[in-house]
């Protein structure tokens, strides 16, 4: 088989690009690992910022979206279980909001764009090597059953995720990777509930951090911080709920719909930064080349972002021959990558209780929260990063 662009993982940033470069005539086929089903039983985060909700108009897949989704102009924090204050993102970040719409939807939209467009998705595919990455003529194999097939390109995609083929495709003398792991994680529940709090709340509390959030106004998604050595079997959903109602402030917490948990797991929390982004006639996307602590809300965010500088370049390729925006893709991609490092970081540092604290870095929190509070300077700050930075 012979393509324009092989693409490499069959998540939001793999359909994404397909989606977007099918429209501008430019053929590509998408390699997923897994079933349609599987890929669409995860549950992942849901807040859209609104350079992303751009991009799925632009691909043609933002019907349902601006239907489905809610449009939020702020969130709350509340601290200790007292304090609950509110971030005005709408008038820190000069009229900008963000879209709660969950990823699993919006990855279901871009598989039925693909599908009624004739795209070609290929399920189930073992086995995927990258070759003769740095010719003008790569290629890649992967395993159908007993046969081993072949796709000729002009250039891959790595949209495979933290744990795909492709960023394992780049010599590790090329590659540098930048870690850090955080020494919790967050257990995550879906019920179906009616949210305790119409906009997010981020609950800062010394037994742990808490996000009240949502999917609808029938779909609550909640958080608590637990240590890495939790399991889920640990946790019994009255255990869980007990737990989330002592981090909330007492209204919240009194108002609490609770019942049975329909998904629960554990995400452990990590920063990630894969440089460079490029390697030869490959281009890595989203969770391939960066992670970041769900905190701040940047994970699918930042994929958006590759995807739009990597659209941008291909078109400028095939239609003009200008090969700029690939040359300069990996720079371009990495300087918006680790301000969303930065700030989801910040975000993570702030609200969560890090078990070796000492009772300085304690105080320091209380201060920047208070900063916040206090200054225009520092909302606008929080608020330009949580609805995105321009692309
Ligand atoms: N071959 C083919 N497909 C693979 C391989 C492989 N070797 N390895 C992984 N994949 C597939 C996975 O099954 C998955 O469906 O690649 C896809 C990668 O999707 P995601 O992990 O969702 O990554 P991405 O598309 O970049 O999405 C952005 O940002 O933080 C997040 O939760 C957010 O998942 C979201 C992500
Ligand atoms: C979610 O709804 O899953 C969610 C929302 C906001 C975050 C992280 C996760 O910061």
């Amino acid at each position: 088989m012979k393509t324009q662009v092989c693409i490499i993982g069959g998540g939001p940033s793999g359909l994404l690009i397909s989606q977007l470069l099918h429209l501008q005539g430019i053929d590509s086929v998408v390699l997923e690992r897994h079933s349609r089903e599987y890929v669409l039983a995860r549950i992942r985060a849901g807040v859209l910022e609104h350079g992303f909700a751009d991009l799925m108009r632009e691909a043609k897949c933002g019907e349902r979206m601006e239907r489905e989704g809610e449009i939020h102009e702020g969130f709350f924090i509340s601290d200790a279980g007292v304090t609950k204050r509110r971030v005005d993102l709408k008038k820190y970040s000069g009229g900008n909001s963000v879209i709660v719409y969950g990823q699993t939807e919006l990855t279901r939209d871009l598989y039925d764009a693909r599908a009624n467009m004739g795209g070609k998705v290929i399920h189930n595919v073992e086995d995927v090597k990258l070759h003769d990455l740095k010719s003008g003529a790569p290629y890649v194999t992967y395993r159908d059953g007993d046969e081993i097939k072949r796709i000729d390109c002009d250039y891959v995609v790595g949209a495979d995720g933290f744990h795909g083929v492709s960023r394992k495709s780049i010599p590790k003398d090329v590659l540098k990777e930048y870690e850090k792991i955080y020494p919790f994680g967050w257990l995550g529940v879906l019920s179906r509930t009616k949210p305790v709090s119409p906009e997010l709340i981020y609950a800062r509390h010394e037994r742990g951090f808490a996000l009240c959030s949502l999917r609808s106004q029938v779909l609550s998604r909640y958080y608590i911080q637990v240590p890495l050595t939790d399991k889920e079997e640990d946790w019994s959903d009255e255990a869980f709920w007990e737990e989330l109602k002592k981090r909330l402030p007492a209204e919240d917490a009194a108002k609490m719909q609770t019942g049975p948990s329909i998904e629960k797991s554990i995400a452990p929390l990590r920063s990630f930064v894969a440089e460079p982004m490029r390697y030869g006639n490959l281009f890595l996307a989203g969770d391939s080349a960066h992670i970041v602590p769900p905190t701040g809300a940047r994970g699918l965010n930042s994929a958006a972002s590759d995807i739009y500088y990597l659209y941008h370049a291909m078109v400028a390729h095939y239609k003009k021959g200008d090969d700029r925006g690939l040359d300069g893709y990996s720079a371009k991609a990495l300087a918006r990558v680790w301000k969303a490092q930065r700030f989801s970081w910040w975000m993570t540092t702030l609200l969560h209780t890090f078990p070796d604290t000492i009772p300085y870095d304690r105080r320091l929190q209380d201060i920047d929260l208070d900063y916040l509070f206090s200054s225009d300077a520092a909302m606008a700050s929080l608020a330009e990063n949580y609805v995105g930075l321009p692309f």
